[in-house]
């Protein structure tokens, strides 16, 4: 501390606090993270604490390949030891893109400090053409260079249009709901979630977290003393709420198993079913995040959601999150409606069992086409990414638009990493003759800003041996999401015998993290977290040097 010229009455018994930095240049949604840190610094100071800025591994989702979920939980490791090994007595999580907030609050949760957690915000909304845009659109737009519709120029434009801001996704996708997660959780301050990036107003909310956490060292409120279990059904409904990302169950379920708290899947269906989506926001409404933080922001969501809601749950602030909510006000109806008359009755999030997914599978029936909802039709199997990308648009495939499109080996140990390939894109035969959605099944996972009728995270994954291997083409499949119901119509006869002739595949790597990774990833119903990371050590260091 000395070499860079500060004196030790700045630091001597003053609480120490790291801000734990995801910035980087190839994390475009973090990359004003060097600014919030100082708007956070400038607010430890003012409380008495002394700031400490550290780096830790940023996860950008445009550019990591194969997939940044392979490092959430790599991740995870290098914030948990970095908080661990340093003497730091309270934290400031500086969160943004998608994996950047699961992977931070799970490696806090295994040292379970006081922590706050500081979002970057969203980017502003897009604009093209007089229209209001945003990653969403990415998604149409792709399909419109597919028919012609668009060239690749126009494409490269509407890029620029769309990401015109600093910030995050700028609609209800993974980072826009992992921003909701915290706040429900408890784990920010009120009105954390939505304030744009660009906002003046994220500066003064980062100041003001840097402040709150020198008092939560001081009252000593620990991570698992916010993150109690009535914490987690909170962000539960929360998310259903709003038409949050598939991606949240995953993250939820690996930093409940982070803290401590027992969490199945299934409660994702039972505490989400009675949930009607009351946020009207891109993939599964109209609007975008800055019109929710105009609206009022989440404490007006939260406040609708009342009567749903464990009241009493504490907050980083100290107080309940029903006292965080109690002064907001919703200034649009048309963006965040009332539960008595939602803007659509179908929940945000579904959990499914069958012969298909015996662990389970998920579906975002807020985002899917209601034709669809119970559907049986024949599979089009697709045994890995490389085999999908060779036929979809071949003249020769097979599929009409009653066909179910299956993708094996896009889970967790099969790709490896589980990346976002699951809505998969309509086979362009499809395409030219106005079919815009379909059945869609895979052990992948989909971008949060995804949409259409596509069942994720089917476990066990393909990659395990489990039936989900097993399936042919021509295999009759039946969803069926009012009952919660995926099965295919082959008998446990001919799944014997079709295992008699099943061939494993190689594991994609033999060295290194993604070696750990294949060996020790939990599967997608136990939030993928590498087994021996579960649970948590505590602050202290076991052993001493000095
Ligand atoms: Fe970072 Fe969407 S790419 S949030």
């Amino acid at each position: 501390m000395k070499n860079q010229g500060i004196p030790g009455f700045e630091f001597n018994r003053k609480p120490i606090i790291g801000i734990c930095n995801t910035w980087s240049e190839l994390t475009p949604c973090n990359a004003h993270f060097r600014e919030l840190a100082e708007s956070v610094k400038r607010g430890i100071s003012e409380a008495g604490g002394f700031p400490v800025e550290f780096p830790v591994m940023s996860l950008g989702e445009t550019l990591m390949k194969p997939t940044a979920m392979l490092y959430r939980n790599l991740a995870s490791m290098d914030v948990e030891e970095s908080i661990r090994a340093n003497p730091v007595d309270g934290v400031v999580l500086l969160c943004g893109c998608d994996k950047t907030t699961p992977s931070l609050v799970m490696g806090a949760c295994s040292v379970n400090i006081p922590t706050i957690v500081v979002s970057g915000g969203p980017m502003l909304t897009g604009n093209y053409k007089g229209n209001q845009i945003g990653t969403s659109d990415v998604w149409r737009y792709h399909d419109d260079i597919r028919t012609g519709k668009v060239s690749e120029e126009e494409f490269i434009t509407i890029e620029a249009a769309m990401c015109r801001s600093r910030g995050h996704c700028a609609v209800m996708g993974t980072a826009s709901s992992m921003a909701c997660m915290v706040e429900s959780l408890g784990l920010s301050l009120a009105g954390n979630a939505a304030i744009p990036a660009a906002d003046s107003r994220r500066k003064v909310l980062a100041q003001i977290s840097g402040s709150r956490i020198v008092e939560m060292v001081n009252e000593d409120l620990k991570l698992s003393d916010i993150l109690t279990r009535k914490a987690f059904e909170n962000a539960i409904v929360t998310n259903a709420a709003i038409g949050g990302s598939t991606n949240f169950v995953i993250h939820l379920l690996a930093i409940a198993g982070r803290i401590g708290v027992p969490l199945e899947i299934e409660e994702f269906d039972k505490l989400s079913a009675t949930v009607p989506l009351i946020a009207n926001l891109q993939p599964s409404g109209k609007y975008f995040m800055e019109d929710l933080f105009y609206a009022g922001g989440l404490p007006a969501v939260l406040k609708e959601l009342d009567q749903l809601l464990n009241r009493h749950a504490i907050t980083v602030s100290g107080k309940s999150i029903a006292e965080n909510y109690a002064s907001a006000e919703c200034f649009n109806r048309e963006i965040i409606a009332t539960v008595k008359n939602p803007f659509n009755t179908e929940t945000g999030l579904a959990i499914l069992r069958g012969n298909l997914c015996e662990a389970s599978a998920v579906i975002k029936p807020s985002a899917a086409s209601p034709h669809l909802m119970q559907h049986e039709g024949r599979a089009v199997v697709f045994e890995n990414i490389e085999d999908f990308k060779l036929r979809i648009d071949s003249p020769d495939l097979e599929v009409d638009e009653n066909s179910v499109l299956v993708l094996k080996n896009v889970g967790p140990k099969g790709y490896p990493g589980m990346p976002e390939v699951g809505n998969m894109g309509i086979p362009s035969k499809l395409l030219e003759k106005g079919v815009r959605d379909m059945v869609r099944i895979s052990d992948g996972r989909m971008s949060g800003t995804g949409f259409g009728t596509i069942v994720l995270h089917v476990s066990p994954e393909a990659a395990t041996g489990g039936k989900f291997a097993l399936i042919k083409n021509g295999d009759v499949i039946v969803l069926d999401v009012p009952n919660r119901k995926l099965d295919i119509r082959v008998t446990e006869e001919e799944f014997e015998e079709r295992k008699k002739h099943f061939h494993f595949l190689p594991p994609p790597a033999n060295r290194g993290y993604v070696k750990l990774y294949i060996d020790h990833v939990q599967q997608a119903h136990l939030g993928a977290d590498l087994d021996f990371l579960t649970g948590g050590s505590g602050s202290t260091v076991v052993r001493d040097s000095h």
